[in-house]
């Protein structure tokens, strides 16, 4: 934290005694947003905390389908996004029933290309092919695609999750990466969404042999959004979090990080004796970045921006949320 972010940080501080808040920061959230949170984790950590909170308030220094996942989960809490465009746009790739061509479309961030999805697409079209199939939701989804959703999932759990279902056939959305290293792990059939995240779609097999070479000593870490050559390539695929603990865990002293750099903070701190490679210098997430002390500040003085789900969608999002929490 600079010096000039110090007064801040105090007026934060107070402010969180004041109202009775309690800070969520996601492990891509910008160093001096993760050092002032009261958790810090991953997406299913972070369920997991909300649910379990004892506050009036919880600050989601994350993106929207956190905040609306927490507020999900704790109808009784003021659930704020300090970033109200802080969003993720795979989760905005894929809607239930009101098919509409979706456009990738931020600039500074052209790879890869734009991708249309044919307007007759739609969550309730895909359920219809399969019937009998049941839906699993990527967390990275809105609430009305948990809602209509069987049960949610993270890049924690995916495959436990699928092998959790008596069904020989499941349906996974809405990322292609995710559901593709699922079906790597499981004899049932998976179904999947044509869904990307763009910070990790990024990582392709030629920067993981140039990791390699430049590194010969490090081990690979790589996130289940990457492409599945990348995954394949890699020696250990998991969260975030799960990244956390294999590099504590590890006596290896070098390690490249195929996730979101946001991470190499907590790696960085939590393991001062080790070296971590980023395995690309542009895995950054623009929307991850927005949230900054700044609005944080302003998100508690001026309780904004209330996140709230409509009863009867948050009801059924919960049941899906509630089935995945219920799984160890
Ligand atoms: P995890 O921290 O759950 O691995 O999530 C990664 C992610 O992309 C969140 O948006
Ligand atoms: Fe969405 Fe990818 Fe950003 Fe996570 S890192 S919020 S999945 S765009």
């Amino acid at each position: 934290m600079s010096p000039e972010q110090i007064p801040l940080r105090e007026k934060i501080l107070q402010l969180k005694r004041e109202r009775r808040a309690i800070i969520l920061a996601h492990n891509y959230q910008r160093d001096e947003v993760q050092e002032i949170a009261d958790f810090t984790g991953d997406s299913l950590e972070l369920s997991r905390t909300a649910a379990s909170l004892d506050c009036d308030v919880i600050v989601f220094a994350g993106v929207h389908f956190m905040a609306e996942s927490a507020s999900i989960l704790c109808p009784d809490k003021t659930v704020l996004l300090p970033e109200a465009e802080a969003g993720c746009p795979m989760a905005d790739m894929i809607r239930v029933g009101s098919p509409r061509e979706v456009i990738m479309a931020y600039p500074g961030f052209p790879d890869p290309p734009p991708l249309v999805f044919p307007t007759h697409f739609s969550l309730e079209a895909l359920k219809r092919q399969y019937p009998a199939a049941p839906v699993i939701a990527y967390v990275n989804t809105s609430a009305e695609v948990k809602a209509a959703s069987d049960v949610c999932c993270t890049s924690a759990n995916v495959v436990q999750i699928v092998e959790s279902l008596p069904d020989a056939v499941v349906i996974s959305v809405p990322d292609r990466n995710l559901s593709a290293w699922a079906q790597r792990h499981t004899t049932k059939k998976v179904i999947s969404w044509d869904g990307y995240c763009h910070v990790h779609q990024r990582a392709e097999p030629r920067d993981l042999e140039r990791a390699r070479h430049a590194y010969p000593h490090a081990l690979v870490m790589a996130h289940p959004e990457c492409r599945l050559e990348v995954l394949e390539m890699a020696d250990h695929v998991t969260s975030t979090s799960g990244m956390l603990r294999f590099a504590k865990a590890s006596s290896a002293k070098e390690f490249v990080v195929g996730t979101e750099l946001g991470l190499l903070y907590r790696l960085r701190r939590e393991n001062p004796g080790k070296t971590f490679y980023p395995l690309r210098e542009d895995m950054v997430c623009p929307d991850m970045k927005k949230t900054t002390l700044e609005s944080i500040f302003r998100a508690l003085r001026d309780t904004r921006h209330v996140i709230r789900v409509p009863e009867e969608i948050r009801v059924r999002a919960k049941k899906a949320l509630d089935r995945m929490l219920s799984i160890r």
